[in-house]
């Protein structure tokens, strides 16, 4: 299967997509001028040598940083591929060993990878002028996620963790982007989790880790001045990923928790079943508009 876009051959379709997957243009462009060797800090052929040089001359703890300074050029797409794709090496520990918190941290980006990108891929070209139906799915499936995850977080072991998770909602910004644009809500889904704190950290770390990806689509949206293309578009839950990074704070705090292997795994096998919750909206959202009986 060839991109539609650049004729890049092994393209692989996203199951709710029959058409050919389409690269983001920054991808084709990139791929057009380098190999697609695996990216890693040694040969990320396919990242022009300049950015290269930036991303990976930083010490492997300001890698990330000095990635989302130098991002601003490339679509959340792309980044999301080359920020999943790069090892950075976390910097040695002086303390006590944290060897099974560290190891959870790096387990929940590492295995639910696949869960993420097939969801990413139920919105390529959002952050495209011809992208607007695709943004307002992705606002629609939000909606319906949030509604149904946060009130659970709330309630379960996690409230009294991390007291702080009832004022990070984004429920009620969706419910304000939906109102202003007009744009018809989707009954959540069933989906149950268990309330215990592994679960619901689980399910904590892809909804607040979700604010990454939002904050570049947010960049990326100002960039290419979509609200002057866009009539009325709203982008309240977007802005909120713009805040202060909790995201990294809610990491160390879970790298100071000690959890069995069980909770481990509790833990991680609540992340990927919330991605393929939202992946399984994401897809009653599309069939739903476009018609499609379930
Ligand atoms: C098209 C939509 C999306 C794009 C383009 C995207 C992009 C990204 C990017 C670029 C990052 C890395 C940011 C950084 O390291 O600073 C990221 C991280 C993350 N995103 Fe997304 N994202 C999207 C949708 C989502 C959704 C809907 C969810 C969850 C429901 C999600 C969950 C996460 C999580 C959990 C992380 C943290 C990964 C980690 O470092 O452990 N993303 N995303």
């Amino acid at each position: 299967m060839r991109c539609e876009r650049c004729g890049s051959a092994g393209v692989r379709p996203h199951p709710s997509h029959p058409a050919p997957w389409r690269h983001e243009p920054s991808i084709c462009r990139l791929r057009r001028g380098g190999s697609r060797r695996p990216l890693d800090n040694a040969g990320a052929t396919h990242v022009p040598a300049k950015m290269r040089q930036g991303l990976f001359s930083e010490a492997p703890g300001r890698q990330i940083e000095a990635l989302q300074m130098q991002a601003e050029a490339l679509s959340p797409t792309y980044l999301v591929k080359l920020t999943r794709s790069m090892t950075v090496t976390a910097p040695r520990s002086t303390g006590a060993d944290p060897t099974l918190a560290t190891s959870l941290r790096h387990r929940l980006r590492d295995e639910t990878r696949p869960a993420h990108e097939a969801l990413d891929g139920c919105f390529v070209g959002m952050d495209d002028p011809a992208g607007r139906a695709t943004y307002e799915r992705f606002l629609v499936m939000n909606h319906a996620c949030h509604w149904r995850l946060e009130p659970m977080l709330e309630q379960s072991e996690l409230a009294t963790f991390l007291p702080e998770i009832a004022a990070r909602a984004r429920r009620g910004a969706l419910s304000e982007d939906l109102a202003a644009m007009r744009l018809t809500p989707l009954e959540p889904l069933a989906f149950a989790l268990p309330p215990d704190l592994p679960h619901a950290i689980g399910a904590a770390y892809v909804l607040e880790g979700s604010r990454l990806g939002g904050r570049f689509i947010h960049r990326r949206f100002k960039q290419l001045r979509l609200s002057e293309v866009w009539t009325g578009l709203s982008q309240r839950f977007l802005a909120l990923g713009e805040e202060p990074d909790f995201f990294r704070a809610f990491m160390t705090r879970i790298d100071s928790l000690t959890m069995s292997p069980t909770q481990s795994n509790a833990c991680v096998e609540a992340a990927a079943s919330v991605f393929g919750y939202f992946t399984r909206t994401a897809d009653a959202v599309r069939a739903r508009d476009e018609g499609v009986a379930t």
